[in-house]
């Protein structure tokens, strides 16, 4: 068995922080805390092994009932009740299969039971909720690690999502040169949605259509210094051994505000503020206002509390990156790429809030400036390997993103396949992404057939799958000639609705029942037939 050494003395917050020693002390001992809850201590084989096999040893069936992106939080908990710890920590996490945390949700929470990654806030689309749910299944692997220690079983299996070439993974990324930005939407749009384009030829990079482009983007500069302000510092103030607003800039999420955060406020301030901050820090919602708090709002909320930097600074969580579809083909364009990216901007309160990856591609980023990138390579999300088979991707909104990339691949090397694209968005006349390509793709016979949904054109909603159910015969054909399918965009509502069109179609022109309709679309995903790319 591994001989467990006691954590460091860690001494975070400097002699010089305006705090009395007893303070001092506690918070020292609040961030050593932290960090040993986070830190990496290695497991012997038999400990990760229980771990993994589960407190009572019971093992795993390996099915996944929870791995439905529509299934709330509470709910997949449920289903996983009496599952191990690893199982749990799967339903814990978003469901998506997004990648962003470099792994798959099945690969990262074995990677976390076998303690090969020790951090929990990776699942960027679950968010705090499952930082939350992680952290206090992690209490229990370090519970279950601490009575149990000598269970032999077999060891644990994790991927570490760390590779070693260099811009192929999260953990090494590498610099690539921003080139350009252009608006897809037109004057009398709702959107605002920009086609981006980089250079690679400077780091080398390359990619196949399917794979998603990772951005470590920065914070508005605007934004940090209202931080700095209200936290009454300068910006110039040394933490972690740069200026409070390089770190600020680059290196932390300033929303929303973590837990961590909110119990930094709590041991800073008494009274009902510090219950206020408390229950905060417990995920409960004393004035209402929990969603609506980003690190600024923070700030605002408990104005007589300025933390020091070095103390504000530990509390905050790491600046993630964020990943894109790449809309690009190296075949057709090598050394390039391209993106589709929606500009997220929304007001709460008098204040607008800013989407950090987005905007920063939309509007800080500056052509010639070079930013950290790298290729996440899809699961399981690429063009069929037979130039011949037929395609049916359906793509609404951002979501037309790789399907522009798999018709510029199959053009450029002259795949024979039939292609068909379902795209939809708000208003015909505005937001028609790449029309012009898109028409000339269908002119040339590179785009098979091109059908439209416009939502917001007419009194009722139309989408992209009401287009489908009109032409389900059709679709039904290209099925039976052996077609793959591909659904990219809304992860929440949309994925899940064009699925059930597709399932109502097989029914009623492959003349089945639901049932059987549903085993047909489950047994086209098993072949690889039906990819999906949903964030
Ligand atoms: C595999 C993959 C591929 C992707 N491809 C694309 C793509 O091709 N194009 C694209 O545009 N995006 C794509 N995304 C999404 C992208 O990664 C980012 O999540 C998105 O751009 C938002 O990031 P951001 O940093 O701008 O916003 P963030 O700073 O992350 O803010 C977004 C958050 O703000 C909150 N929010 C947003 N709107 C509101 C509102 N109205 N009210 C209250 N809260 C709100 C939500 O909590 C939301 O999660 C993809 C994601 C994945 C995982
Ligand atoms: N959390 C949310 O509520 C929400 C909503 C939309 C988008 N998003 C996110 O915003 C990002 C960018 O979105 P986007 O610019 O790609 O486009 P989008 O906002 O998703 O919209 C694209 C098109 O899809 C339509 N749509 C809405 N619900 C649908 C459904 N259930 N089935 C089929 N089509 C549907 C929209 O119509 P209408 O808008 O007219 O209904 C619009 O015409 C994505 O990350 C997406 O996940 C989140």
């Amino acid at each position: 068995m591994n001989q467990m050494t006691p954590p460091p003395k860690i001494e975070i917050i400097p002699a010089s922080a305006p705090f009395s020693e007893a303070q001092r002390s506690w918070l020292n001992g609040f961030f050593v805390g932290l960090l040993s809850a986070e830190g990496p201590t290695a497991l012997s084989a038999e400990q990760g092994a229980a771990i993994m096999q589960g407190p009572a040893g019971d093992g795993d069936d390996g099915g996944a009932p929870w791995h439905d992106q529509t299934i709330p939080i509470a709910d997949r908990m449920k289903l996983a009740e009496g599952r191990p710890l690893r199982r749990r920590m799967m339903a814990a996490m978003a469901q998506q299969d997004c990648g962003q945390c470099g792994y798959n949700c099945n690969d990262y929470s074995d990677a976390i039971a076998s303690k090969a990654e020790a951090r929990l806030n990776l699942c960027v689309p679950g968010g705090k909720e499952t930082a939350r749910m992680l952290k206090s299944l992690h209490a229990e692997l370090e519970k279950a690690q601490a009575t149990s220690p000598s269970r032999a079983l077999a060891p644990a299996a994790a991927t570490p999502a760390v590779t070693a070439e260099p811009g192929r993974s999260r953990d090494n990324p590498v610099a690539a040169t921003f080139v350009s930005r252009r608006l897809l939407n037109k004057p009398g749009s709702e959107k605002e949605t920009w086609h981006i384009d980089f250079d690679l030829s400077g780091c080398g990079l390359d990619y196949v259509v399917g794979d998603s482009f990772g951005i470590f983007a920065r914070n508005d500069l605007g934004h940090v210094d209202q931080i700095i302000a209200l936290l009454g510092a300068s910006h110039t103030t040394e933490v972690r051994g740069k200026t409070l607003r390089e770190v600020l800039l680059d290196d932390v999420s300033l929303s929303p505000a973590p837990d961590s955060l909110f119990e930094l406020f709590s041991y800073l301030t008494g009274g009902a503020q510090r219950e206020k901050a408390r229950a905060l820090a417990q995920g409960e919602d004393p004035d209402g206002d929990a969603a609506t708090l980003d690190v600024m709002a923070v700030l605002q909320k408990f104005s007589k509390v300025r933390p020091h930097p070095e103390a504000f600074v530990e509390a905050l969580e790491p600046l993630q990156p964020r990943l894109y579809s790449i809309s690009s083909s190296h075949n057709a364009t090598p050394g390039k790429l391209s993106l589709t990216v929606d500009c997220v901007r929304y007001v709460i309160g008098k204040r607008q809030r800013l989407g950090v990856a987005s905007t920063f591609l939309a509007e800080r980023i500056q052509p010639g400036d070079e930013v950290q990138v790298y290729v996440q390579k899809a699961h399981s999300f690429a063009l069929p390997q037979n130039p011949r088979t037929p395609i049916i991707m359906i793509g609404p909104g951002t979501g037309v993103a790789p399907f522009r990339a798999f018709l510029l691949d199959r053009k450029a090397t002259g795949a024979q396949g039939k292609n068909w694209l379902f795209f939809g968005h708000q208003r015909s006349d505005c937001d028609f992404f790449y029309s012009d390509e898109l028409k000339a793709l269908k002119t040339s016979g590179h785009l098979t057939r091109l059908s439209l949904a416009w939502s917001r054109d007419g009194d009722k909603k139309f989408y992209v799958q009401d287009r489908m159910r009109e032409v389900g015969r059709e679709l039904w054909t290209w099925l039976a000639e052996g077609a793959n399918v591909y659904i990219c965009g809304d992860a929440k509502r949309m994925a899940k609705d064009v699925e059930r069109a597709l399932v109502d179609i097989v029914a009623q022109h492959g003349a089945r029942s639901t049932d059987e309709a549903v085993s047909f679309v489950g047994e086209l995903k098993k072949k690889g037939r039906f990819q999906q790319d949903v964030y």
